[in-house]
C-alpha cells in the first residue's frame, strides 16, 4: 500500500487544472465519498498495527495535497469570473446621486446666534452639562430650600457623594464657572443642551438649548443690555421688529426683566402665534445680582453686569414658523431636509 501512496503523490501533485470541469473531475477522482481517496483509507483499516504508523502519515499527506489543489483550483477560477463580471461593468451608466445633507435647524439658529454676537466683542464659552448644585444654584443666589429651585424641575444625578449633581438646568452655570476663572472685562455667551424634568408637550420638552449671555465690566448699564439685545433682534429677525421689556424675577439678577419682540408672523396686530397680543416672549435677562459677582469673586462695588438668555428652539420656531417644539429631537427626515436651503 505504501507504494501505491507514493504513486498517487506524484500522480496528484502532476495533475493539472485550468477550469471548473477539470476540478469537478478532479474532486471526483480524489476526494468524493467514492473516490480513490476514500478507498484507500478503507484499505488503511485493515492494516497491521506497526504499518499503520508508516502508511497513515503518507496517506494524510496526500490527503492534504489534494484538497489543497482542489481548493487553489476554485479560488483560481473564482477570480478570474471576478474580473470577467468587472469587464462587463457599463461605464456609460450615470452614476448614483450623492444627496445633499442638510444641517439641523437647531444648529443652524445657534451658529447664527454665536455670529451675531461674536461680531461684537463676545466670546464662547462651553462647561459640563452634568453640574453640581453650587455651579448651577448656589452660586447663582438660589438659597437652600428656595422655591426659586421649583422654577426649573431638575434631573438629579444619583451619587454616593454628599455633593449634589444633577444635569444642568441652565447655562448660567457656564457663566459661574467663567467668572471664577477670568478677571473683568468679561464679555461672553454660553449655548449648550440644557435639561428640565417636564412633560413633554408641543411647547415644553425635557431637553432643550440655550444661549446666555454675560457682559461684566466697570460701569455696565441696563441700557447697554438694552442696546445689545435690540441689536441682536435686529439681525436676528430684521429692522422692523420692535422689542420691550417687562419687569420679572430671577435669583441671580436684580432688576430682571423678560423680553417680547413684536410679532414676526403678524407684525403686532395680533395673530394665533402672539396670541392676539402682539408680542412674543423671547429671552429673560437683567443686571447681575452684586451677591452672585461676589460668589464669584469679583468685587461687586467696583463691577457690575448684565446677563441674559435665550432657548434656542424658541428662537427657531418663530423663525421658521415651527408649531411643535418636538420636532426638533425627532429626526424626521420629511422635517430635516427642508433646511436644506437655508444659509
Ligand atoms: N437662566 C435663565 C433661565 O434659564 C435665563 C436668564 C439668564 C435670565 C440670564 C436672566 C438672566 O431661565
Amino acid at each position: 500500500m505504501e507504494s501505491k501512496v507514493k504513486e498517487l503523490v506524484e500522480e496528484v501533485g502532476g495533475v493539472s487544472i485550468s477550469n471548473p470541469d477539470q476540478a469537478e473531475q478532479f474532486r471526483l477522482k480524489y476526494l468524493s465519498k467514492k473516490g480513490i481517496l476514500a478507498d484507500l483509507f478503507e484499505e488503511f483499516k485493515t492494516l497491521a498495527p506497526e504499518q499503520r504508523k508508516v502508511v497513515g502519515k503518507q496517506l494524510n499527506e496526500l490527503k492534504q495535497m489534494a484538497e489543497k489543489k482542489f481548493a487553489d483550483a476554485k479560488e483560481t477560477n473564482s477570480a478570474q469570473n471576478g474580473s470577467s463580471s468587472e469587464k462587463n461593468i457599463d461605464l456609460s451608466l450615470p452614476s448614483e446621486s450623492i444627496e445633499l445633507g442638510s444641517k439641523h435647524p437647531i444648529s443652524l439658529v445657534r451658529a447664527s446666534i454665536v455670529d451675531i454676537f461674536t461680531k461684537i466683542g463676545f466670546t464662547i464659552s462651553e462647561g459640563p452639562e452634568i453640574e453640581d448644585d453650587w455651579h448651577n444654584f448656589g452660586a447663582l443666589n438660589f438659597p437652600e430650600d428656595h422655591p426659586a429651585r421649583d422654577m426649573q424641575d431638575t434631573f438629579f444625578v444619583e451619587s454616593d457623594s454628599a455633593d449634589k449633581w444633577l444635569l444642568r438646568t441652565h447655562t448660567s452655570s457656564v457663566q459661574v464657572r467663567v467668572m471664577k476663572n477670568q478677571k473683568p472685562p468679561i464679555r461672553t455667551i454660553s449655548p449648550g443642551r440644557v435639561y428640565r424634568n417636564e412633560t413633554i408637550s408641543a411647547r415644553a420638552h425635557c431637553q432643550f438649548h440655550q444661549v446666555e449671555g454675560l457682559y461684566v465690566d466697570e460701569g455696565v448699564s441696563f441700557a447697554d443690555l438694552k442696546q445689545t439685545l435690540y441689536y441682536f433682534v435686529q439681525e436676528m429677525f430684521g429692522e422692523k421688529i420692535k422689542i420691550r421689556f417687562r419687569p420679572s424675577f430671577f435669583p441671580f439678577t436684580e432688576p430682571s426683566a423678560e423680553m417680547d419682540i413684536s410679532c414676526i408672523i403678524c407684525g403686532g396686530v395680533g395673530c394665533p402665534v402672539c396670541k392676539q397680543s402682539g408680542w412674543v416672549e423671547i429671552l429673560g435677562c437683567g443686571m447681575v445680582h452684586p451677591n452672585v459677582l461676589e460668589n464669584c469673586g469679583i468685587d461687586s462695588k467696583k463691577y457690575t453686569g448684565y446677563a441674559f438668555g435665550m432657548g434656542i428652539e424658541r428662537i427657531a420656531m418663530l423663525r421658521f414658523q415651527i408649531k411643535d417644539l418636538r420636532l426638533f429631537f425627532e429626526n424626521d427626515m420629511r422635517f430635516l431636509s427642508q433646511f436644506k436651503s437655508v444659509l
